[in-house]
């Protein structure tokens, strides 16, 4: 008889439990299935035929036409004058001098107090140019592909993977996507947080252009050229889970160069010096769009776009193309003015520096007919 209480006692709250267990997991379907409602691509997303067909074909007759040597880094000279710096090269070279203004700058503008680092970091990196092949060619039409929901259904693929250079960023997938973005990567830039963790989205002869923000991205770059194990403590230091091998050789890894971002943060988008001793962000960091697009007019003769633009004013359209995010969470970050980005894209579209492909940024085929 005495045992009945507390076994009657238990079952009472066993299954006051299991109810609560079962409501929480009803709120957690609920919940899972809001969010990845939220902006599902195949739900709420769909492209007209019509400018699909449109899109691909103005798309066409930018690829067909001749290439102007040199064309890019003239117009945005005429655009910014000095404050353009056509000399600029894209990626760190070996025999960087210590006293150049590279050192002036703390991260990601660029590497004060890592002149250490960086020449152990050098050691370790053969080459700091475009491959041969490309390099040497006498003039190179980039297209940086961008990850905005803008691309879903377009179907570009095929146009795009008939560029010279192909700039993708961060962990925009091709695997699954390639109707829509291509097959053909040539280079893959991104910070660590944002190297793809599926060893197939490497391919063998791309480049892996590293963009360094901080004294740990310095020891993962290493530790990923000499293909070695991360150690545990460095793990800690990221703020989400990052990729532990990226299978390309070492004369495929690239560092971006800082001024690259310096110049599109403090000269092109004229944003204030960095303070110092600031704790966080202060919107003044380039996105990693904006800053390839910069790259890719230093690398390049002609420079299209494809999967630009975000409308902040429809908060509720897919980010990307590939996952289900919101534009809604552009407003909640706090390192990019998306609006002053958006005022540079613009004109560099309208001043036809560059083609937006997608029609995202701003769409000069999109009047004609209907
Ligand atoms: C770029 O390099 C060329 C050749 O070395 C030089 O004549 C020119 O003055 C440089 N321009 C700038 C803006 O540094
Ligand atoms: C891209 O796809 C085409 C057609 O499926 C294939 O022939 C080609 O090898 C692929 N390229 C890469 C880099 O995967
Ligand atoms: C990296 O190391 C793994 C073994 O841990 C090996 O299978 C792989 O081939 C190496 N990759 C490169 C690019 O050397
Ligand atoms: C973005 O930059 C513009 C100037 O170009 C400034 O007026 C605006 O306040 C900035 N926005 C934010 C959120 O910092």
């Amino acid at each position: 008889m005495k045992m009945k209480r507390p076994s009657g006692f238990l079952k009472g709250t066993f299954k006051h439990v299991v109810v609560m267990v079962i409501g929480l997991c009803f709120i957690y379907i609920i919940k899972l299935s809001f969010d990845s409602e939220d902006c599902d691509m195949t739900r709420i997303h769909y492209v007209k035929t019509a400018h699909v067909k449109k899109t691909q074909k103005f798309a066409e007759k930018v690829l067909q036409a001749p290439c102007r040597p040199s064309f890019v880094k003239k117009e945005m000279s005429r655009l910014f004058g000095e404050k353009y710096n056509i000399n600029t090269s894209s990626f760190i070279r070996k025999d960087i001098n210590a006293h150049e203004d590279i050192f002036k700058y703390e991260p990601p503008f660029g590497f004060h107090k890592f002149s250490e680092k960086l020449k152990d970091l050098l050691e370790l990196l053969p080459e700091y140019d475009l491959p041969e092949g490309l390099q040497s060619k006498h003039c190179k039409h980039c297209v940086v592909v961008g990850n905005g929901g803008v691309l879903h259904g377009l179907e570009l693929g095929y146009v795009l993977n008939q560029f010279d250079i192909v700039i993708r960023l961060n962990s925009a997938p091709v695997q699954g996507y390639t109707d829509d973005v291509g097959n053909k990567t040539t280079i893959r830039m991104t910070y660590p947080e944002g190297a793809p963790l599926s060893q197939h989205e490497y391919y063998p002869d791309s480049l892996f252009v590293a963009v360094l923000f901080k004294s740990v991205d310095f020891g993962w770059i290493q530790a990923v050229v000499k293909n070695e194990t991360l150690p545990l403590w460095m793990r800690l230091f990221f703020w989400k889970q990052v990729a532990e091998k990226i299978p390309v050789m070492p004369k495929q890894f690239r560092i971006l160069n800082p001024a690259i971002i310096k110049e599109t943060a403090l000269d092109i988008l004229e944003y204030p010096e960095p303070r110092p001793k600031f704790w966080g962000w202060d919107k003044n960091i380039p996105t990693i769009g904006v800053t390839a697009i910069v790259l890719a007019t230093h690398l390049c003769d002609e420079v299209s776009l494809a999967g630009f633009g975000y409308d902040l004013s429809q908060p509720n359209t897919p980010l990307h193309y590939y996952d289900n995010l919101c534009m809604a969470a552009m407003n909640e970050q706090t390192m990019h003015n998306v609006t002053t980005e958006t005022k540079f894209l613009q004109k560099l579209i309208k001043e036809g520096v560059v083609k937006d492909l997608s029609g995202g940024i701003f769409c000069t085929y999109c009047k004609k007919s209907s």
